[in-house]
């Protein structure tokens, strides 16, 4: 059984050059009057702080392919599922948009098939572009042999997967039968980490901000009723669903008692979160405890759950360490979770071969 990693990111050459061009938010800069500095990425508004400090280190991990293949061989990873790493193409203008994500897709595709049966990926799509263009690329997807479905972040084409304008490119999404890969970017306003946020590193917003910002996009689509309009569209929620698995039950108990909702006529014939969670949901092995790991089994079913590692983000902090503690605390939550070791090979890359079309 291959161990196939679904949460693994890269910025592509095509990507890095527009972030190079760049200098606002994203961008990536270089500082060469400071070698320690090396180049730094920075793609929040809030780290953008008028110093050397700004953003992140960014090094080949994140866009050389060899670094990719050189940390899945030290972590025993088989396939890798690619994606774009997070802020996508979401900031582009307009006119732009489908050209740029027609170019990047390309060149994941080639990367891909320079590394047959080891890479394939997730497409990004001009989200900023009109429908009918993000429509094109999505139907261009289907039909490049390296492409699994799509990644893409809660905005939407600008207020949220529960904008009715989405319904063409669910629909489109749907017909090609395209998983749609939801990750968060934007957080929550920084505003409730109060004043002492910047105390903390990056840990509020990673931790926390991450995940509910993805159980609120969630929780939007199906209050809204993509999945009854779109019943066979299917998601692939990062980090073990936000926190989807574990509130589900109050997000089902507040609809059932929401006087709105009822006086509207919702509360009938709706699918309901367990449901969904069941029928439409993927989830990724990217929690880091057996405890968030268990509760996505629970609601999801370990047939639906995929080993991710989020490389290249959350590197030891030591650089003497080989192995990522990243990688370890999901594998063995995997492992711990799980003591029967067809579900543990299922969860480390059965599915994902099954659910993604891998070679097995
Ligand atoms: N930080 C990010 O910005 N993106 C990720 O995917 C993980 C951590
Ligand atoms: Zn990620």
């Amino acid at each position: 059984m291959p161990v196939v990693d679904v949460h693994t990111h890269m910025y592509p050459p095509a990507y890095m050059q527009l972030l190079r061009n760049r200098t606002s938010v994203p961008y990536v800069k270089s500082f060469p009057d400071d070698p320690t500095a090396g180049d730094r990425l920075v793609i929040l508004p809030a780290e953008d702080t008028a110093s050397t400090s700004r953003g992140r280190p960014i090094g080949p991990e994140y866009y050389d392919v060899n670094e990719k293949l050189a940390f899945m061989r030290k972590h025993h990873i088989d396939i890798s599922v690619v994606s774009l790493a997070n802020p996508w193409l979401d900031w582009l203008p307009s006119n732009e948009a489908a050209e740029t994500a027609r170019q990047v897709n390309d060149d994941v595709e080639r990367m891909c098939a320079e590394h047959e049966s080891k890479l394939y990926a997730f497409g990004t799509l001009p989200l900023s572009a009109p429908a009918e263009q993000v429509v094109e690329e999505i139907e261009r997807l289907a039909s490049l042999p390296h492409h699994r479905g799509i990644i893409m972040g809660t905005t939407g084409l600008g207020s949220g997967l529960d904008d009715p304008a989405l319904d063409p490119i669910y629909a489109a999404l749907e017909k090609h039968q395209q998983l749609v890969f939801l990750h968060p970017h934007y957080g929550l306003p920084t505003s409730v980490y109060g004043p002492r946020a910047s105390d903390y590193g990056h840990v509020l917003p990673l931790a926390l901000g991450f995940p509910l910002e993805t159980t609120i996009a969630v929780t939007r689509m199906l209050l809204s009723g993509v999945w009854d309009r779109f019943p066979r569209l299917n998601v692939l929620i990062a980090h073990s669903g936000g926190t989807l698995p574990f509130l589900a039950g109050r997000i089902e108990s507040c609809i059932a008692h929401d006087a709105h909702l009822k006086k509207l006529g919702k509360l009938e014939n709706r699918r309901d979160v367990w449901s969904v969670l069941k029928e439409n949901v993927f989830l990724d092995a990217v929690i880091y405890s057996e405890i968030g790991l268990k509760a996505a089994i629970d609601a999801s079913g370990v047939d639906r759950l995929m080993f991710g590692t989020d490389h290249p983000f959350f590197p030891p902090l030591d650089e003497s360490e080989t192995e990522w503690l990243s990688v370890k605390l999901n594998s063995q939550a995997v492992q711990s979770a799980l003591e029967d070791e067809e579900k543990v090979d299922a969860v480390m890359g059965g599915n994902a071969a099954r659910i993604l079309r891998l070679p097995g």
